[in-house]
């Protein structure tokens, strides 16, 4: 979704609001655009395109001149993509600039109201509104930009993260959050505005997270002040000293984030279990379950409710629960979970999977759910984001960022830390014995090992890639553990290479999608030896009848079904539980390889947001 970034500082502006742009590309854009004040004008240069589009418009233009400016990537919402819409905006004198990540719901209403006191509109969107809805107010009231900014805003109805410059106070920047991110960067008489730390990190590692409801006047020379959107209320700010490094957002080497990304499992697993699983101990330590150690242990059934490829890591998580700590579990698309008028209660344990922390419709759940009296749950990857602050309780997985698109590490720490969630659980509550929780454990220490196993594999996968690339359609299977598996290795190749693909339980193929196989048609089996084995072959055995393709995920060793397949793909071998986190890694690759060969991009896809802030 849109991306924002602003600095206010003795350096030049036009550098560092564009590289910060860069930083956020990952959030997904259709347009760009930046506005810089020289310190007499306010110049604004937006493009339809990308940050390098913007770029070449911008270099001739005055708008490279500035020691204060502010940028922003559109992911369109209202209007399409064109220069017109792209942000800042400018309100009708053109003395504010606006740039916002959001939606403004109730913006028709407040446009006409607007139009008839003689406003007029160059664009399609919301943002346009809401900028001249600012200079309204300063025309109308005797109030400072920060006022009018907060008057205006208590007469929405919506979503945002906004930054908005007045060139009569050109010290100064407005910020206001409210259902998106906004961090504050803070230097040595400077400050960075961006959705996340990454544009400013190289520069400062001191940051301000507006908390929800909260907006900030930036002014040089003093500390921001921060107040309540709605009462006035003046907040004292927390300066924290994150713990991002440069290396963790740059390539590093790799041709792709998502390529670092998957070779980095191995690592985010050994960091996911840091400090949590003392397996010479035999214990598993997380604050956030021993402090709610009776809700969990009391509670009637577990829901759990996330998007995509989280949804994915919550239906492996539905089989290690039930399996393990023998507690129901309903795993709900959190878009339909927010909408179907579900039963929940106090006795009911709402887990929310999310690597950015701010999907809209998941944020929507925790919200329906808190409503209903059910204990929320979070497991969260970026650190401080919105959901692990709505949520009652939580886990981090500590994948360190995940910039491509599409998800990787993100996916296989959270099937980490929900493991380790259903064995503490199965501990306690005695459905693990001893030596089976021991045995767990001990295999759990050897999973980023074996995953280093199946990276070696690459030049392999890479080879099984080029056989299939040209193919129009895929489908995936997998039973048991690994049906999940199937559903994220179709959502994968979908997401990056735009092959359409669907995941199915591998028995349901019986009842519909056989009728799809031909000789034209690859199917990618997830055959391990742990779980559904020989089931497993048959159905194999019933695509190789119908000439279909088979691309095989196989155990170490495999001789039966090496017989049937075209290319087959080893894997280590592992308690079945722990299968996905090694049968996913060739279905990332396979996907990853396909989408660079076809020429896609792979860390952006088209369409696609990293994080998902509206519904
Ligand atoms: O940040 P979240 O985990 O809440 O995001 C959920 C989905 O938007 C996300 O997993 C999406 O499906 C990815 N692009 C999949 O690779």
């Amino acid at each position: 979704m849109c991306g924002i970034v602003g600095y206010i500082g003795q350096r030049d502006a036009y550098d560092i609001v564009i590289k910060g742009l860069q930083r956020l590309e990952y959030r997904g854009y259709d347009s760009a655009g930046i506005a810089m004040y020289d310190g007499m004008n306010l110049n604004i240069c937006k493009t339809k395109g990308k940050v390098s589009d913007l770029e070449k418009k911008a270099k001739n233009s005055n708008t490279v001149f500035g020691k204060v400016g502010i940028g922003h990537t559109r992911w369109a919402t209202h209007g399409e993509p064109n220069d017109q819409n792209s942000h800042p905006h400018f309100s009708n004198s053109g003395r504010l600039a606006i740039i916002h990540n959001g939606i403004i719901e109730n913006y028709d209403a407040i446009k006409i109201l607007l139009q008839n006191r003689g406003f007029r509109f160059h664009s399609d969107t919301d943002t346009e509104v809401l900028v001249n809805l600012i200079e309204d107010v300063l025309n109308n009231e005797d109030v400072k930009l920060g006022k009018a900014v907060q008057i205006a805003l208590n007469q929405v109805v919506g979503a945002y993260a906004i930054a908005v410059f007045d060139k009569e106070k050109p010290n100064e920047i407005v910020v206001a959050r409210l259902g998106s991110p906004l961090a504050i960067g803070v230097g040595e008489d400077e400050f960075f505005i961006a959705s996340d730390a990454s544009p400013f990190i190289e520069y400062t590692n001191s940051a301000i997270y507006l908390e929800e409801g909260e907006m900030g006047v930036i002014r040089l020379g003093r500390k921001p002040r921060i107040r309540k959107i709605q009462d006035d209320k003046l907040v004292d700010p927390y300066i924290q000293e994150l713990q991002l490094s440069i290396d963790q957002i740059e390539k590093g080497g790799y041709e792709h984030f998502m390529l670092k990304e998957i070779y980095e499992q191995p690592t985010a697993i050994r960091d996911t279990f840091r400090g949590r699983m003392l397996v010479d101990e035999g214990l598993i330590r997380m604050a956030g379950i021993d402090d709610n150690i009776q809700k969990f242990l009391n509670v009637n059934r577990i829901i759990i409710a996330a998007c995509g490829t989280s949804w994915h890591a919550g239906l492996v998580a539905e089989y290690i629960f039930e399996d393990i700590a023998r507690i129901p579990v309903e795993v709900e698309y959190a878009s339909e979970f927010r909408y179907r008028n579900p039963v929940i209660n106090s006795n009911d344990l709402l887990i929310v999977i999310s690597q950015s922390g701010e999907t809209a419709d998941t944020m929507a759940a925790i919200k329906l759910a808190k409503e209903n009296n059910a204990f929320v749950f979070g497991v969260c990857n970026v650190v401080g984001s919105s959901i692990s602050r709505e949520t009652n309780g939580g886990a981090y997985t500590h994948a360190g960022p995940e910039i491509g698109v599409a998800s990787t590490k993100a996916f296989t720490t959270q099937i980490t830390v929900l493991s380790l969630i259903a064995l503490k659980l199965g501990r306690a509550k005695g459905t693990i014995d001893n030596s089976h929780f021991h045995m767990y454990l001990n295999e759990m220490a050897t999973i980023p090992g074996k995953i280093e196993r199946v990276l070696k594999e690459n030049n392999h996968i890479e080879q099984v890639a080029k056989s299939i690339k040209d193919a129009k359609n895929c489908l995936y299977l997998g039973r048991g553990y690994n049906f999940p598996v199937a559903l994220e290795g179709a959502l994968k190749l979908k997401e990056i290479s735009y092959i359409h693909a669907e995941g199915y339980p591998a028995a349901e193929m019986k009842h519909g999608p056989i009728a799809l196989i031909d000789e034209e048609m690859p199917v990618v089996v997830i055959a391990t030896r742990k779980g559904h084995y020989q089931k497993v072959v048959s159905n194999i055995q019933e695509i190789k009848s119908r000439k279909g393709r088979i691309i095989a995920i196989v155990s170490e060793g495999d001789t039966t079904v090496k017989e049937l397949a075209e290319h087959v793909i080893e894997v280590p071998e592992t308690i079945e539980a722990l299968t996905p986190l090694l049968t996913t890694i060739p279905l990332q690759l396979l996907s990853y390889h396909i989408a660079v060969m076809l020429g896609k991009n792979v860390d952006q896809p088209r369409n696609l947001a990293k994080s998902v802030t509206v519904e």
